[in-house]
C-alpha cells in the first residue's frame, strides 16, 4: 500500500533508495485505564514499539532510508555510533544483517541501566563489530581507523550518525508525520492533539514536526530532551528540519519550503534529571503506571521521561480539552532466545563491566 507520504510526494518517494523494513502504519490505540488514572477522557499511544519484526521502536523508520541508501551505493558494511546500550546501534545491526551488510558500532561509556547487558549480548549474537571509545574525539578517531582498515575500501563502509539522525534518516519521521496525520483525520479525533516523545539525536522530533506541517496538521509536538542541553536544543532541531527539507527538495523540487516548521513544537526541559540514562523519580513512577495500567513497557532513559512530562501536564490541568498521544518509541518485540548463553569473552574488555 502506498504510504500517505509517498502518495503526497510520488517523485520524491521514487528518488529515495528506500528499503521496506517496517510494518506501517503502526497502530494508534487508546489506553483508557491509564487515561482515567490521570483524569484524561482520552489518552492514545502510537505503537511504534510494533514497527518492526524482529525489533520495533522509532529507529526502524530512519533505517529504511539509510540502509536503502547504503545498498544503493554498493556498500558492504555500515558504521554507526551510540552509547553502550544504544537502541539505535542494536537496531542498525539487526536490520543491516537482515540486508546482508556487516555492522560496526563505535560505542561510548554510559551509566549502567538494566537494559545495557542484554543489548551487548544481542550484539554479540548478531556479530556486531563493537569498538569501545571513551570521548567523542576518540569515537571519531576509532571510526577513521575502521574506515582506513576496511578490507574492501573505505567507500564501501556506509556511515550512519548517532541515532540515524542525518537529513536522510530524518525523512523516515517526516513520513511518520504524514502517517499520524492521516490516522487522526481518519478517526475524526476532536480537540487539539499533543504528541509526546523523547528527544535525543532529534531526528524523530525534527521529522515529525516537519511531516505534520507538510501534511497540514496542527498537532503540537512535545519534545522531551533526554540529553543535556548542549547536545539537544531548539536551534539544532531547526537546523535538522532545514537540512531535511533541503534533502527532500534536492530530489523533488515540488516539496514546498516550510517557513516555520517549529511553530507547533514545545521543547520541555526539566525531565532529564542528572543526565543521560540517569533515572528520575517521575520517570520511575511513569514506568510503573504505564506497566500496571496499560501493559506498556517503558525504560528510564527515554520513554519514561517523555511519559513523565505527559503525566505532569495531565496533573497540572494543561491537557484539559486536549487529545494527548504518547509516542511509544521503544521496541517491545521479545529478545531472541539464547542471549544468556552468549560467550561474553568475545566482548571487548572495557565493555564487560556492563554484563
Ligand atoms: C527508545 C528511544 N526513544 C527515543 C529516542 C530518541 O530519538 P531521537 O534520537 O530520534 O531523538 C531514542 C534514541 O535515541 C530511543 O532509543
Amino acid at each position: 500500500m502506498t504510504s500517505p507520504f509517498a502518495a503526497r510526494f510520488p517523485q520524491l518517494a521514487a528518488r529515495l533508495s528506500w528499503r521496506q523494513l517496517a510494518a506501517l502504519p503502526t497502530p494508534v490505540e487508546p489506553v483508557p485505564r491509564l487515561g482515567a488514572a490521570l483524569g484524561l477522557p482520552s489518552l492514545l499511544v502510537k505503537r511504534d514499539d510494533l514497527s518492526g519484526q524482529p525489533y520495533g521502536g522509532n529507529k526502524i523508520r530512519k533505517l529504511e532510508y539509510l540502509l536503502g541508501d547504503a545498498l544503493q551505493r554498493g556498500c558492504d558494511s555500515v558504521l554507526t555510533f551510540g552509547a553502550a546500550g544504544s537502541n539505535h546501534a542494536l537496531a542498525t545491526s539487526i536490520y543491516a544483517r537482515q540486508l546482508g551488510l556487516r555492522c560496526h558500532a563505535v560505542v561510548s561509556d554510559q551509566v549502567q541501566t538494566p537494559w545495557v547487558a542484554d543489548t551487548l549480548r544481542w550484539h554479540l549474537q548478531l556479530g556486531t563489530q563493537l569498538t569501545p571509545a571513551g570521548s567523542y574525539a576518540q569515537m571519531l578517531e576509532a571510526a577513521a581507523n575502521l574506515r582506513v582498515q576496511h578490507s574492501t575500501g573505505a567507500e564501501r563502509m556506509y556511515e550512519i550518525p548517532w541515532g540515524g539522525s542525518s537529513p536522510l534518516g530524518t525523512i523516515g519521521f517526516v513520513a511518520a508525520g504524514f502517517e499520524i496525520a492521516a490516522q487522526l483525520a481518519a478517526t475524526g479525533v476532536q480537540g487539539p492533539v499533543r504528541i509526546y516523545l523523547a528527544c535525543g539525536t532529534m531526528g524523530s522530533v525534527a521529522g515529525l514536526v516537519l511531516g505534520l506541517k507538510l501534511a497540514g496538521s496542527d498537532a503540537t509536538v512535545v519534545a522531551v530532551p533526554i540529553l543535556p542541553l548542549e547536545r539537544v536544543s531548539v536551534p539544532a532541531i531547526a537546523a535538522l528540519c532545514a537540512a531535511t527539507g533541503q534533502a527532500m527538495r534536492e530530489r523533488d523540487a515540488s516539496v514546498p519550503d516550510c517557513p516555520d516548521p517549529l511553530s507547533r513544537l514545545e521543547f520541555r526541559t526539566g525531565f532529564l534529571g542528572a543526565g543521560y540514562a540517569q533515572a528520575t523519580p517521575e520517570g520511575l513512577e511513569a514506568m510503573l503506571l504505564a506497566d500496571e495500567l496499560a501493559g506498556l513497557k517503558t525504560e528510564t532513559t527515554y520513554t519514561a521521561k517523555a511519559l513523565a512530562c505527559l503525566i505532569a501536564d495531565a496533573r497540572s490541568g494543561r491537557l484539559a480539552g486536549c487529545v494527548p498521544i504518547f509516542w511509544q518509541t521503544l521496541n517491545s518485540r521479545p529478545k531472541p532466545p539464547g542471549l544468556a548463553a552468549v560467550d561474553a569473552g568475545q566482548l571487548p574488555l572495557s565493555l564487560r563491566k556492563y554484563l
